[in-house]
């Protein structure tokens, strides 16, 4: 157990996780085969973390345990009415060894903001620290050190209570789960082919779109097979106004020629984490930025007009990647190719790797 004292805004005290050690955990041979190249999402570590709570007893018996399959009723809740929310935050390696992350508070927070839209229990944000520092504790040595690599932490929660009535679950599990990361698109940064979903939503108003909850990616689904169908990378949305709200796991923004950086902000769009720090940056350099509506036709003219000068899209998994081509039905927009977005990414992964100075404060270190 790692020792962390009683939290000062809380008051919370430290939970005590029982943790039993994975024996059949990997070789070190084996883990560093997965860790010479780990793509994204496909192999995980030794060890896994949950809490259990109730409406009983609230948050309760807190584990480390071996990774592995999760016994669940067949009427658990989650199964038929998808009351699920999760986020994606990483650890990254620096060079002395050390293992941190990025502003783990806001994803707590956002846990948090999920959880009330799907009528979840709040996790407190002492106990989702704890549990990324919990993981670490026993899956450390999973945290790769090669260029752009990290470890992708997956925190997720889900209604266990076997209970067909449709009213929030009165069992629920929270779970940390790890899985090394390299380039989350195939070939490394360059230029995505964007596909305008005109049929299919990803959110409405008064929606799940501003909470991270599986429903979302599942209606992401189908749109996402069509941009494939028409040779494209990903989708992007728009809300019942044609305005442009996200793709389907990353936020857009719009670089215009005067210098002003503009991201769509409405309640239907998740909150992004790495666009709020890319956007800081921005300003920290001087630039002006506006969170509002943007319509598909202020970007397709001010794409023709020359007005805007760049578009890039940006989250945890892909950090930041510039947007080459918007295709709709018919028609097909080059997008024009600016340097601000790979400076940003630059600047942001010196700061996640320790490569560059942190000076707002957004390093959390793991394994200390
Ligand atoms: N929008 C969606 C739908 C996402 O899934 C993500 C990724 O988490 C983001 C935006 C970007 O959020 P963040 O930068 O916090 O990862
Ligand atoms: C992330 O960037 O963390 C995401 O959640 C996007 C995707 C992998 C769902």
């Amino acid at each position: 157990m790692t020792t962390i004292d009683t939290d000062p805004d809380t008051g919370l005290e430290p939970l005590e996780f029982a943790v039993t050690r994975n024996l059949a955990a990997k070789s070190t041979a084996d883990r560093d085969a997965i860790l010479a190249s780990p793509g994204f999402g496909q192999s995980f570590t030794d060890h896994m973390v949950d809490i259990c709570w109730s409406v009983r007893g609230g948050w309760h018996r807190p584990r480390v345990s071996p990774y592995g399959p999760i016994s669940l009723d067949p009427a658990a809740a989650v199964l038929h009415y998808g009351q699920e929310i999760f986020e994606g935050i990483k650890a990254y390696r620096h060079a002395d060894g050390s293992v941190h992350t990025f502003r783990p508070d806001q994803n707590g927070r956002r846990l948090q903001r999920s959880a009330r839209r799907l009528a979840l229990p709040e996790l407190p944000v002492p106990y989702f620290l704890q549990s990324l520092r919990e993981l670490i504790a026993v899956d450390g040595a999973w945290v790769p050190s090669g260029d752009d690599q990290s470890l992708y932490l997956r925190p997720f929660m889900f209604a266990k209570e076997a209970f067909l009535g449709v009213r929030p679950a009165h069992k629920v599990a929270y779970y940390l789960i790890a899985s090394p990361a390299g380039a989350y698109f195939k070939g490394g940064v360059k230029p995505v082919s964007i596909w305008l979903s005109e049929d299919y939503s990803r959110a409405g108003k008064g929606g799940t779109g501003a909470a991270k909850t599986g429903g979302n990616y599942a209606a992401s689904l189908l749109p996402q097979s069509e941009a494939y169908e028409n040779e494209c990378d990903q989708v992007v949305f728009l809300d019942q106004d044609r305005n442009v709200e996200e793709l389907g796991g990353m936020n857009v923004v719009f670089v215009y020629k005067d210098g002003t950086i503009v991201t769509p902000q409405s309640d239907s769009i998740l909150e992004g984490i790495t666009r709020d720090s890319l956007l800081q940056l921005a300003r920290d350099r001087g630039h002006h930025v506006e969170g509002r509506n943007v319509s598909l036709t202020e970007w397709r003219e001010g794409v023709a007009s020359g007005d805007i000068v760049e578009v890039f899209a940006c989250g945890t998994a892909a950090v930041v990647t510039p947007i080459g081509t918007l295709k709709g039905r018919d028609f097909i927009d080059e997008q024009p190719s600016g340097t601000l977005a790979f400076e940003l990414r630059e600047e942001l992964t010196n700061i996640q790797y320790g490569r560059a100075e942190d000076k707002h404060g957004w390093l959390y270190r793991l394994d200390a």
